[in-house]
């Protein structure tokens, strides 16, 4: 499988089926940055943003909880996660912000807030996010100890503007440049015995791979069945 974390090219070849986001970027990766908190989609503060085209070709910015997102779903896309937003020695307008804003005490959940900021950073577009835009962004994300006003003034103060970073300068390009399997076959990836995770884009070919595993779980997304999972359940092929 393919796919860029921030800009980098990654190509893996073997992997659990069930090997979350998560996993992949504390454990392998070496990257602390994202925080596991409830390992269950409740609390937000592993949240990364996931990058893929819309349908018109624009680049939609996906906040997305990395504790219960497969590493196969990233097949094709741009991850980005909180070690990636910073550009050189300057932070990234969202997490000035914060800084300026007092959003942060402890700071165990600051960088789940920071990505659903930088994804609402970029999904905005060219308008400012109205207060309720702002509590729907941020509304998988809990925060213990600052109170969510300061979070939702930087909200609000950083993405007032259009998007200017490096990754709306330079996004499109080097995405598809790193994402070239697009509208293709898949992905599959295999470590372990009894590990398979498939996907495909073409509906035929979803059918024969689910004849010949029918006695696996096939899953759109990844929220129920990855609780189930993680907490050793039985290997699974999802398609
Ligand atoms: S660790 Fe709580 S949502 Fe992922
Ligand atoms: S800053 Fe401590 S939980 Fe949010």
């Amino acid at each position: 499988m393919r796919f860029l974390h921030g800009f980098d090219p990654v190509e893996i070849t073997g992997f659990d089926a069930d090997t979350t986001v998560l996993e992949w970027l504390r454990e392998e990766r070496g990257q602390p940055g994202t925080k596991e908190g409830c390992a269950s989609g409740d609390c937000g503060a592993c949240t990364v943003v996931v990058v893929r085209p819309g349908e018109d070709g624009t680049l939609r910015y996906s906040a997305v909880n990395a504790c219960i997102a497969t590493l196969g779903s990233l097949h094709g896309c741009q991850l980005i996660s909180v070690e990636n937003l910073r550009d050189g020695e300057s932070l990234h307008p969202v997490q000035q912000a914060m800084v300026d804003l007092h959003g942060s005490q402890c700071g165990f959940c600051t960088p789940g807030f920071v990505m659903s900021l930088f994804a609402l950073y970029h999904d905005s577009g060219a308008t400012s996010p109205s207060r309720e835009q702002v509590l729907e962004a941020l509304g998988g994300n809990l925060c213990r100890c600052t109170g969510y006003r300061p979070i939702v003034e930087a909200a609000l103060a950083s993405c007032a503007a259009p998007p200017r970073d490096r990754f709306s300068a330079a996004a499109r390009a080097r995405h598809h440049h790193g994402c070239s399997a697009w509208g293709h076959c898949r992905v599959t990836g295999t470590a372990t015995a009894g590990s398979l995770y498939t996907a495909q884009r073409v509906p035929r070919r979803w059918r024969s791979c689910w004849l010949v595993s029918r006695r696996r779980a096939c899953i759109a997304g990844g929220t129920d069945l990855l609780l189930d999972v993680h907490p050793g359940a039985a290997r699974r092929c999802q398609c």
